[in-house]
């Protein structure tokens, strides 16, 4: 694991959409496709602008790029999310990312890929039929989530199992709830789905390549406790000690380790 701290969210953000415009051009320009996988929230807002100029610019044709996303939040029915409710992750990625991207470049619309409640294996087995993740973008929860794979109790579920985790649908934790209400829904708790369907540990563990940003004053514990060396349930991006090519960006501006 590789540790890197830049200055500010603004170096953050233009390092994170350099690495994963060079995963894109490298793949795209040596004829092969380019699997990249997405988070949302605060963090990428502003990697996405970049991104998205970066794309358009380049002159790439983008029909071989493929994106999948992290999660989608749950609605009471168990379908994913209706795309206009206002904490619809796809809608924050057509807003944020894919509508920036200029339709000439060919980025085809059945590329960008969600994980789909009704099918929640579907999406490994799509991710593994397309040869797997070449890079992998991650947030990180103030409870140490990656993707919507919340901690576990160690008493709950082995190492081994919890790194094995499917896609899947899951309860959301009470702090993730707290927090997403405070950033995204002007503090409405009940605006916020209680469930979601999020790419499981297994298929995150399989990329090629993960750069997990980090850049809010919560997120220093859980980046903390990540250096501590100890993998375990209880803080699910600890797994990504076991993953070679990782890669963490933090600014110091907001994080002190
Ligand atoms: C989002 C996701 C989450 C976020 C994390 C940090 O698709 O999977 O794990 O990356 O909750 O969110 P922000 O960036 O809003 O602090």
């Amino acid at each position: 694991m590789k540790w890197n701290s830049v200055k500010n969210y603004r170096q953050m953000s233009r390092y994170g959409a350099e690495r994963l415009f060079s995963v894109i051009a490298d793949r795209l320009s040596a004829g092969k496709t380019a699997n990249i996988g997405l988070a949302t929230g605060n963090t990428m807002i502003k990697l996405y602008a970049i991104l998205a100029g970066m794309l358009n610019h380049a002159g790439i044709d983008l029909t071989g790029l493929s994106t999948f996303n992290l999660d989608e939040y749950v609605d009471d029915n168990g379908n994913n999310l209706d795309y206009r409710h206002p904490l619809s992750y796809r809608q924050y990625m057509t807003e944020n990312f894919f509508d920036l991207i200029d339709p000439a470049t060919g980025f085809r619309q059945e590329n960008m890929v969600f994980p789909d409640a009704e099918n929640p294996s579907a999406f490994d087995a799509l991710i593994t039929r397309r040869g797997g993740l070449d890079i992998q973008l991650l947030g990180i929860g103030f409870n140490g989530h990656i993707g919507f794979n919340e901690p576990i109790s160690a008493e709950e579920i082995t190492a081994e199992d919890f790194a094995r985790l499917p896609s899947r649908i899951v309860e959301l934790d009470a702090l993730t709830l707290k927090t997403n209400a405070r950033l995204t829904a002007g503090d409405q708790i009940d605006t916020v789905p209680r469930r979601a369907v999020t790419m499981g540990m297994d298929s995150i563990l399989k990329a090629k390549e993960v750069i997990l940003l980090a850049c809010f004053t919560e997120q220093a514990e859980p980046l903390r406790r990540i250096r501590s060396g100890q993998t375990t349930p209880e803080l699910p991006a600890s797994f990504l000690l076991k993953h070679q090519t990782t890669e963490i960006v933090y600014t110091e501006d907001k994080i002190k380790l």
